[in-house]
């Protein structure tokens, strides 16, 4: 079986989902269930044997510990983090102990039950690091893509945090032989994205009358990668990336951030369109995010070569894609705005099946 940190958030969620739909494989989900985190992304799987979910703070070295030694996974893919910038920007406390000191715990956990483990174990056991390519810093608009051996330079507290927890990954690989292996993926949108990043939040403020917030002059670049792309790019590394090495994830597919509202405000004109005017006219350019990264890009070559991975969605599809998921989810959605997702499971399972759980 694999354990998988952070598993009810945005990319976990639909990473345990399309393991469970592909793999025979079971699966250990610990998640904090923190405001991003939400247990009824793995509605569609709950009742399954192969699932297990255990609400824990990755800080909380001993009881991982004794999960692992309970359950003894063969790989642990850890997503669990704080993950949005701006947040980072106000309240940078929380990005550093979970992302820094949760990783930190995570790995010990893991050195220690690897350490201890059999030798068929030892040889077989993964530790798949899910990073991201803003600890490479920003890009000038002709500067190369990021490549793996592009210099840290991480610019914003939450690029510092992630790739605090890389160095800290690299570290447990070259002092004591962990396996490791990390993912340093670009900007994923897709289902159960959490309303604050950039493709929901203007997905819903549309369709409810609000300005389109564009930060600066809405020139900024990143690149865009369909969620599923990512899952299926971590499996292939969980299979085949050599311990030790570090995989750039991207979709090639660069956009200015002023380009990816206008698509949506397009998509929505057609699927959704408003009695009168169109949803361009809600954009507004607003106050600049501060030590705002001016661009990302991706050179994805060695997963490509190396794992043989390439990303199946476009741009465009994984945008319509997402777009109608945003319409399709409506209670999701709503769960999501008026805080309800967070009482969920009792309303879903009452207190027995919360105790089961290990929900605290
Ligand atoms: P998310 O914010 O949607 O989900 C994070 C999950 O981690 C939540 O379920 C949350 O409850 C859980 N969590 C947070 N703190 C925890 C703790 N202390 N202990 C246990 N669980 C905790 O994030 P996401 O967008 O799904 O990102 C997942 C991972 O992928 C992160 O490590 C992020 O840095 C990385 N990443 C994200 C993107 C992106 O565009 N979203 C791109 C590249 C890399
Ligand atoms: P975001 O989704 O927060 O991801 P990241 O900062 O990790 O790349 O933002 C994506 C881009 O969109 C980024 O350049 C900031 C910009 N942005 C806006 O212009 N307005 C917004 O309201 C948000 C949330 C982001």
């Amino acid at each position: 079986m694999i354990f998988v940190t952070g598993g009810a958030g945005f990319i976990g969620a639909n990473f345990v989902l399309r393991w469970l739909a592909q793999h025979a494989e079971p699966v250990v989900v610990i998640d904090k269930l923190t405001y991003a985190g939400n247990r009824e992304n793995l509605a569609a799987v709950d009742g399954d044997p192969r699932f297990h979910f255990h609400c824990l703070d990755i800080n909380d070295r001993q009881a991982v510990a004794a999960l692992l030694a309970r359950h003894r996974p063969r790989a642990l893919v850890h997503f669990a983090a704080e993950s949005h910038v701006d947040r980072s920007i106000h309240g940078p406390g929380e990005f550093v102990r979970t992302n820094i000191n949760g990783t930190f715990e995570l790995l010990e956990a893991a050195r220690a039950y690897w350490s201890n483990a059999s030798a068929t174990e030892r040889a077989a056991f993964r530790f798949l690091h899910v990073s991201t390519d803003e600890v490479y810093g920003t890009l000038d608009a002709t500067d190369p893509a990021f490549t793996e051996s592009t210099p840290y330079a991480p610019n914003s507290p939450y690029a510092a945090s992630k790739a605090a927890s890389d160095h800290l990954v690299r570290a447990y690989h070259h002092t004591y032989g962990l396996p490791t292996l990390t993912g340093n993926c670009s900007n994923n949108y897709g289902p159960f994205q959490f309303p604050e990043k950039l493709i929901p939040l203007m997905t819903l403020n549309a369709l409810d009358g609000k300005s389109l917030p564009v930060y600066g002059d809405g020139r900024n670049v990143r690149d865009w990668l369909y969620v599923t792309d990512h899952c299926d790019a971590l499996q292939c590394i969980l299979a085949a990336g050599r311990p030790g090495e570090t995989y750039n994830i991207g979709g090639r597919s660069e956009k200015r951030n002023i380009e990816v509202v206008q698509s949506i405000c397009s998509l929505l004109d057609e699927l959704r369109p408003k009695p009168s005017g169109r949803y361009a006219e809600q954009i507004e350019f607003v106050a600049d995010r501060p030590g705002h990264d001016r661009r990302y890009a991706i050179d994805a070559g060695k997963i490509e070569r190396e794992l043989g991975w390439t990303p199946r969605e476009t741009f465009e599809t994984g945008l319509r894609r997402t777009v109608l998921w945003y319409l399709e989810n409506a209670d999701w959605v709503a769960r999501v705005r008026d805080g309800r997702y967070h009482s969920w499971i009792e309303t879903h399972y009452g207190n027995g099946r919360r105790g089961q759980e290990g929900v605290q």
